[in-house]
């Protein structure tokens, strides 16, 4: 294979940042053949905007392409299992935004499942979609590319070479991905999210630690150090009383039957922990952070905001259209401008490495076994919540 050519399901927030972060690969390494998504009209803007040659509404059609090899999955999680399978079944590769998927208790009827399902069924439930979609990646021996951006960010890259030339212990990791509320329809439901801003937002901070521990077990004895016990708890800020009754909501106030606010710790097999912060509620632009105390060194890794390039203005619309960073109330005062976001999170080298992957035939940075790990990581601590315990992993 010359040129991994691609088909890409999704036209919104996702479809668009992967179709940006393409940019520098296509014509030398990749081709994209086709879009699909629900949403014609928003299908035939983006495919004119990216210049995309053709465009369905129905996914399968890029399935049925003999001339596609993978497919970019930028979907709705609860979407994520049915077409992971039919494209593994299909025998293309797969490129599938995070989380790897979830439960979403299609056969229950009302829209508050969030509330009422019990998360021991939760947490049984998407362990079993997992291994529906291990069954079929592996039955159909092609590769799966997770898209957890955070392992590919510049930062934790450093991190990596300061765990490997320290030799030193990875003992306690403290990572977040907070803001101040997701405006997507999708996510203020479990039915189409499974979750809360622990599955959407946590799940880049855990699988970033799992994804060093893993690193750091290989490292030393050849075998990844995997998560091994979790203990969380989750909670819905946007509805303390007082919070409600102000008249200013800075906040996104949408979410329904899925919490706002997580804490969890993970335990290692080797004892070490991660403790993770998930929250919709905090200001002050995206928080993307995770700090590393080895025992013979420290690493903080400061995704958002960074200090790279700080700007101030006494009035907003000085700075008018001019980016500064992800979900900032304001550009007056004091900010730190972010000169490349999508880099410093690490879009563009995760679509570098899965393309590499698909045309040199390797297992990718971020593959099946970390979204898995992640998936029973979350879901383990909304039963921990639930029941106020430490909860084992089973995996
Ligand atoms: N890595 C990140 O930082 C990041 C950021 C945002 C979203 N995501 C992930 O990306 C995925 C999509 O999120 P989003 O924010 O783009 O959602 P979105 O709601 O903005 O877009 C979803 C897209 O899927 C399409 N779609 C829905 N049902 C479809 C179907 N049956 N067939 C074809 N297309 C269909 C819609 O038309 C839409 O274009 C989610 O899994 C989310 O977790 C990841």
């Amino acid at each position: 294979m010359e040129k991994v050519r691609v088909g890409i399901v999704g036209s919104q927030f996702a479809a668009h940042l992967h179709l940006n972060n393409y940019a520098k690969l296509r014509g030398s390494k990749m081709e994209i053949l086709g879009i699909a998504s629900k949403t014609e009209k928003n299908a035939r803007e983006t495919a004119r905007q990216f210049n995309i040659p053709s465009v369905y509404t129905d996914y399968r059609k890029l399935l049925e392409r003999k001339d596609i090899d993978v497919i970019d999955l930028c979907i709705p999680n609860n979407l994520h299992e049915e077409m992971v399978i039919a494209s593994a079944e299909a025998g293309k590769h797969i490129i599938c935004e995070k989380p790897l998927t979830g439960y979403f208790g299609e056969e229950i009827e009302g829209e508050d499942i969030g509330f009422r399902i019990s998360k021991d069924v939760m947490l049984r439930s998407a362990m079993e979609s997992c291994a529906r979609i291990r069954k079929a990646i592996e039955k159909s021996r092609i590769l799966f590319c997770y898209a957890e951006d955070w392992v590919y960010a510049p930062s934790v890259e450093k991190m990596k070479r300061i765990v490997k030339v320290s030799g030193g212990t990875i003992m306690d990791i403290r990572a977040e991905e907070s803001h101040s509320g997701s405006h997507a329809a999708y996510s203020r439901k479990w039915k189409t999210s499974g979750g809360g801003a622990l599955l959407r937002l946590g799940c880049h901070p855990i699988g970033a630690a799992i994804y060093l521990k893993y690193f750091e077990g290989e490292l030393r004895d050849g075998k990844p150090i995997r998560p091994k016990y979790v203990t969380a708890e989750v909670g819905q800020h946007t509805r303390i009383p007082s919070f409600q009754r102000e008249p200013k909501k800075w906040l996104v106030t949408l979410s329904e039957d899925v919490e706002d606010w997580s804490a969890v710790i993970i335990t290692f097999e080797d004892n070490s922990k991660a403790s993770i912060f998930a929250s919709d509620g905090v200001l002050g632009g995206t928080r993307n952070t995770m700090q590393v105390y080895l025992s013979n060194a420290v690493a903080f890794a400061n995704i958002n905001p960074n200090n790279a390039v700080e700007v101030y203005a006494p009035d907003p619309k000085i700075f008018g259209d001019e980016y500064i960073s992800e979900k900032l109330e304001t550009k007056a005062g004091w900010n730190f401008a972010s000169p490349d976001e999508d880099w410093m999170r690490g879009f563009p080298q995760e679509l570098e490495d899965f393309i590499d992957s698909i045309l040199k035939g390797k297992e990718p940075v971020s593959g099946l076994r970390l979204a898995e790990d992640t998936m029973e990581v979350v879901y383990a601590s909304y039963l921990s919540a639930e029941k106020g315990q430490r909860i084992q992993l089973t995996s």
